[in-house]
């Protein structure tokens, strides 16, 4: 595998801004079929005694807002309330760690949209987030009956809607066969894409009313579907053509499950459908930032090696993956670190801008990185966005 890598040390070098790797290779080692994730830059940064010394994470800042409260002698008085945000996925890696962080921060409380109850329980619980900073509600993106469910479930609830993360995600790099929604979408697209399209679109209206400082409405991108870096350039690659498949609504009977109309890829279905998400966050922000204030943003976290993933991955890849990130790509970030990033993004008044995509540098700083050409395209966005509210019964 170090090969591997090294060769990749002088095509990393002529590649612009984008400082971590998180592709998908598919190769063989001993004989078994392993997709290896690899990264295309040896970032200094991520080297183990680095980490160590890496600056804090800039401060998740006050993101309270005053409501005013009439005082038992009828004088208005202000008081501070903590932000709602909702987050989808927040179970496992990412989610759960951005959970934390905003939890920590004692300003925030945190919506765990899960398809999990009890597992989301038990891993709040488990990482100690009081219980007066979160709540579980059950959200399964992979039905859009589920995903309306919610909304009501969270606007019966009462409490304002301030930031939406679209984080939740499969991944089934080795499937040979596809699955699908309870609608009949391909599974990844179906639940990264399809679900989380439906549920930002009938939370506008929620995150309009916010009175918060800075409402935003944030969806998880990736590195693997933008082709102008080195991970984004691993096979499959990411291309969702002409929608032509989507478009007859990637059901597989008798048409294609696969966004641009071929055949079934479980790796490229995935990577398509990150494309989806940060082409949704740019139309998002086309159509509502100036009109709303909301601020619509992607990100690339970094490469989170041990999250779930990977958790369809043959047994080893999963042994394999992290210490190769670890210790011969050195692009490994910990759910940790990258849910504070998220929480950043979600919370930091600096982070406020919209339309962006954020990333971190080698000083663990964030910047507005490049999306590929793909993944920019607008006049790709607003068909996307038109073909998917037909999908989902918007349109
Ligand atoms: N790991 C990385 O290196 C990496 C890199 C770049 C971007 N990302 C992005 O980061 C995000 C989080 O991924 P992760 O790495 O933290 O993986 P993860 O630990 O597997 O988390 C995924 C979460 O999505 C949830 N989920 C899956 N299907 C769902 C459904 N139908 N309805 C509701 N929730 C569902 C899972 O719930 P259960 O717990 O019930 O399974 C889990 O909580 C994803 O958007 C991913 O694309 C990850």
């Amino acid at each position: 595998m170090a090969f591997q890598a090294a060769s990749l040390l002088s095509s990393t070098l002529s590649i612009p801004k984008e400082s971590k790797f998180c592709g998908i290779k598919e190769t063989s080692l001993f004989g078994a079929a392993l997709s290896i994730t690899l990264k295309a830059e040896f970032n200094p940064c991520f080297s183990k005694g680095l980490r160590k010394t890496l600056a804090p994470i800039r401060a998740q800042t006050a993101a309270t807002t005053p409501a005013i409260n009439q005082g038992p002698s009828g004088e208005k008085k202000k008081t501070l309330r903590k932000g709602t945000a909702i987050i989808t996925g927040a179970s496992s890696g990412l989610g759960l760690a951005t959970a934390k962080a905003l939890s920590d921060s004692g300003k925030w409380h945190v919506i765990m949209a899960c398809r999990n109850f009890l597992k989301a329980e038990k891993a709040a619980k488990s990482l100690g987030i009081p219980k007066e900073n979160y709540t579980v509600m059950h959200l399964d993106l992979a039905s859009l009956e589920s995903v309306r469910q919610f909304v009501d479930t969270f606007r019966r609830s009462g409490r304002p809607l301030d930031v939406l993360v679209a984080n939740a995600a499969v991944y089934f790099p080795t499937a040979k066969e596809p699955t699908f929604t309870a609608d009949g979408f391909e599974l990844s697209v179906g639940t990264n894409h399809l679900g989380h399209f439906l549920l930002a679109r009938l939370l506008l209206d929620d995150l309009k009313q916010s009175d918060f400082p800075q409402k935003r409405c944030i969806i998880v991108g990736s590195i693997t579907g933008n082709t102008n870096t080195l991970a984004g350039n691993v096979p499959p690659k990411a291309n969702l053509g002409d929608l032509r498949g989507l478009a007859v609504g990637l059901n597989g009977v008798g048409t294609s499950p696969m966004i641009d109309g071929g055949e079934f890829d479980g790796a490229k279905a995935y990577k398509d459908s990150k494309v989806c998400n940060m082409l949704t966050m740019q139309e998002f922000h086309r159509r509502y930032h100036e009109e709303t204030g909301i601020t619509f943003a992607s990100l690339y976290p970094g490469c989170i090696a041990e999250t779930g993933l990977f958790r369809e991955h043959i047994p080893l890849f999963r042994t394999l993956f992290p210490p190769f990130q670890k210790y011969i790509t050195k692009g490994y970030v910990s759910e940790e670190v990258a849910g504070k990033r998220l929480a950043q993004v979600v919370s930091d008044p600096s982070l406020s801008k919209s339309g962006v995509y954020w990333s971190w540098n080698n000083n663990s700083s964030s910047f507005e990185n490049q999306l590929s050409k793909e993944a920019s395209d607008a006049e790709k966005a607003r068909k996307l966005w038109e073909v998917s509210e037909k999908l989902v019964g918007l349109a």
